[in-house]
């Protein structure tokens, strides 16, 4: 763990209890979506706490529609139906469930180097994870991975065993790797070309961190499903699987479930966040301080920089581990990631340009450090 205990926070500055203050372009893996102490989100929960706390979605909750139709509103075109639940894997882990209850085929293509969580089937989806850390004495299904941005591999390996091909459009924990736009629109070719549902991941890519909703309208590629998780409650635990009617409507009852998705005081600030987003044209923020942090960050020793939005990876000479510890001791926070040489920056979308100077000079003060 990093040596820094915070104990508040404020914007996108975190606090320890002796006073010290740390910018924070990591946002708690992507979590802190409109940064600390945000007065509307902390009113939001303390409000739906107060009225209820929690109801099973056995009942139904003005609250949770109000925030499916905003979500439903925020995401692309076509997914008018959404599933609450609790984490990005459980999101993933339904998303799969539904595509094969949909195609009554056996098995997924996913990407090399993707993630998409630890429980048994997104695991099983991850690259590298059987290797690992999955831990199950077998994956519950057949997988392919494909090596990224191959059309040809990716014809290959959708047929007509393939249920879902299940992608994140910007690769996350992979250091902000893009997928080319042309491959995304053959994965989704693929898929209608064999009847396969194409699930996007946008767990960490959704929510406004591309400077778009989601990247599925950054990219103008439609899926079937959608997950999201991390910054759609701004903190607060939740996930979510966005789907169209016709798949919602040919569900039993039963066909999926979960205890806590779905409670009051999760879609009070879903509803906050999505709120906030908009009100705040924090879309245009996250495209214009990203444009900014490209513009200036490339110097001392970031030799490249990979990725959208606020999902950003930045390549650097000396191990980016090194780079990170000496960014700490700078009072800035940063992120790793699986390529040892790629720093991974996912600040909440409130951050502006002062804050990339920042950023931009103490990288500059490492020039001739011995990293
Ligand atoms: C793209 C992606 N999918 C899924 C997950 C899993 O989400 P959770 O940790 O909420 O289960 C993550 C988490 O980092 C992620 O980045």
């Amino acid at each position: 763990m990093l040596p820094f205990t915070p104990v508040r926070g404020a914007g996108v500055y975190l606090e320890n209890a002796a006073g010290r203050r740390v910018l924070d372009f990591y946002g708690g893996h992507a979590v802190a979506a409109l940064g600390y102490g945000h007065r509307d989100l902390s009113e939001a929960i303390a409000r739906a706490s107060r009225d209820l706390v929690f109801q099973t979605n056995a009942l139904p909750l003005a609250i949770r529609d109000q925030a499916a139709d905003a979500l439903a509103a925020f995401g692309p075109p076509g997914l008018g139906r959404v599933f609450f639940v609790n984490s990005g894997a459980e999101a993933n882990e339904n998303a799969l469930r539904l595509a094969f209850r949909v195609t009554g085929r056996s098995s997924v293509v996913a990407m090399e180097h993707s993630f998409h969580g630890r429980t048994a089937a997104a695991a099983a989806v991850t690259w590298g994870a059987a290797k690992t850390w999955y831990g199950f004495p077998r994956a519950p299904f057949d997988v392919t991975f494909v090596p990224r941005n191959d059309a040809a591999a990716l014809a290959a390996a959708v047929d007509s065993s393939t249920a879902a091909v299940i992608i994140e459009p910007v690769q996350g924990l992979a250091g902000a790797f893009a997928f080319a736009p042309d491959f995304l629109h053959a994965v989704r070719t693929a898929c209608d070309r064999q009847g396969a549902l194409l699930v996007i991941d946008e767990v960490q890519t959704g929510m406004g961190r591309l400077g778009a909703p989601f990247g599925a309208q950054l990219y103008g590629v439609r899926p079937d499903l959608l997950t999201v998780a991390k910054g759609m409650g701004g903190g607060f635990p939740c996930g979510a699987v966005l789907m169209p009617h016709t798949i919602a409507s040919g569900l039993k009852a039963g066909a999926l479930g979960t205890t806590f998705g779905g409670g009051p005081v999760a879609c009070a600030a879903i509803k906050t966040v999505i709120e906030v987003i908009n009100r705040d044209n924090l879309l245009a923020n996250v495209r214009e301080i990203s444009a900014a942090i490209r513009a200036t960050c490339k110097v001392g020793p970031v030799l490249d920089i990979q990725g959208q939005g606020f999902l950003l990876g930045l390549k650097t000479r000396p191990k980016a581990a090194a780079v990170r510890d000496a960014l700490l001791a700078r009072d800035i926070l940063v992120g790793t990631s699986a390529d040892p040489h790629m720093l991974r920056l996912l600040p909440p979308l409130i951050l502006a340009k002062d804050h990339v100077q920042r950023l931009a000079h103490a990288l500059e003060d490492l020039t001739d450090a011995p990293l």
